[in-house]
């Protein structure tokens, strides 16, 4: 029987607080923009992946949530990762005669998602850092983070950030050739263990405009966009790093709940325009607006991805008053309504469904 290596990894889903949206090189996957994140929980949404190496394989393959992914295993972008990953593989070869040449095996791939594929949370994102990571440790790279996120990246752009925890930066860098392109570490989750995230699915269905298209469509058609990219967003980059630092959950949130909306409008500036949130997604937002002008402070943040999926970000301490409103709102009350007045409370619902 011929030799196998195996390994298996779980990567967990980051939702970004500053959008990616937009390629300046679609061949290594260059942004547009700087982006940042928050890596979720691994116990919540992850991907699990399995590869397998064996000098008998006759191709590459990849199974995808039980199925075998013909088109995602002849993409380029399956390709090119797996080139990247065997290059460095081959250096370590070439510097220790001792290691088996695995690096001109073929790779079998198993990978599942414990959440909606294509829907707007992240599937590329989780997908591609289990797919890197998995595939680093079965050809032994001694690679840090940093360096696999750079190859992550030509996988899907998001996916650079899912290999660190925490809250992380994406830097959009500078060269041509996409060296200093990289996901880094703003800070670890145990810097702001208080920041919680809750996911509102408005709908499990997979999106009619990919990531990758429609990206493309904005950064050929849209005149906000430009606008976008290089007034806004340079300095949002800046300032949500300090609110991160700094723990105001004010700042952070105002400026997570701006670049939502700044996204979704340069998808609606696009020509045809892409409608990525549908109305459920917008009586989340008008929810939020409403709950913190209920409190006077704001107390929650929501955002968007390519989906019409939100992710709602709180500090823990306020999850009994938010909980509260989204369990009213959604008709499912579930104990929470008796931690406030219920006269406040219903008098809130019946203004806001007015
Ligand atoms: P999402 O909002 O879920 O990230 P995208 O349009 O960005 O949606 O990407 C979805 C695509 O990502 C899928 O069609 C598939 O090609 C790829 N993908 C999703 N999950 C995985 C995975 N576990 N491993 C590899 N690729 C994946
Ligand atoms: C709205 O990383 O999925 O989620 O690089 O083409 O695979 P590709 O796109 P992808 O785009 C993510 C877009 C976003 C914002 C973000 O995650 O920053
Ligand atoms: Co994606």
């Amino acid at each position: 029987m011929s030799e196998t290596y195996t390994a298996s990894i779980t990567a967990p889903v980051n939702i970004a607080t500053l959008k990616y949206w937009g390629k300046r090189d679609t061949n290594l996957n260059l942004p547009t923009n700087s982006s940042i994140s928050v890596t979720l929980d691994q116990s919540d949404l992850k991907t699990t992946t399995s590869a397998m190496t064996c000098s008998s394989f006759t191709k590459d393959r990849l199974w995808l949530n039980g199925e075998e992914d013909l088109q995602l295993s002849e993409s380029k972008r399956l390709t090119q990762v797996l080139a990247n990953l065997r290059l460095k593989r081959k250096e370590k070869e070439a510097k220790d005669a001792s290691l088996t040449k695995i690096s001109d095996w073929f790779i079998h791939i198993v990978s599942i998602n414990n959440f909606p594929t294509a829907a707007g949370l992240a599937s590329s994102a989780a997908g591609f850092a289990a797919l890197v990571a998995c595939v680093a440790k079965l050809l032994q790279l001694d690679d840090d983070m940093t360096e696999l996120s750079k190859i992550a990246r030509q996988g899907s752009g998001s996916a650079c950030r899912s290999l660190f925890g925490g809250f992380v930066a994406w830097e959009m860098g500078e060269h041509s050739d996409g060296t200093d392109s990289k996901a880094v570490e703003v800070a670890p989750l145990e810097h702001w263990p208080q920041m919680k995230a809750c996911i509102l699915v408005a709908c499990a269905d997979k999106k009619d405009v990919s990531s990758t298209s429609g990206m493309q469509l904005t950064v050929k058609t849209s005149d906000l966009f430009q606008k976008r990219i290089t007034e806004v967003v340079p300095e949002r980059f800046e300032q949500m790093k300090k609110s991160i630092l700094d723990k105001d959950f004010e700042l952070f949130a105002e400026l997570t709940m701006k670049d939502s909306n700044s996204f979704h409008a340069t998808c609606l500036d696009s020509y045809p325009p892409i409608f990525y949130m549908n109305d459920t997604s917008k009586k989340v937002v008008r929810l939020v607006h409403k709950i913190n002008a209920f409190y006077g402070k704001t107390i929650v943040a929501y955002t968007f991805d390519a989906g019409p999926n939100a992710v709602l970000y709180y500090l823990e301490e306020n999850e009994d008053k938010l909980m509260t409103f989204i369990y009213a709102m959604f008709k499912n009350l579930n104990g929470w309504e008796n931690k406030y007045n219920g006269d406040e409370l219903n008098k809130f619902i019946k203004n806001f469904e007015e």
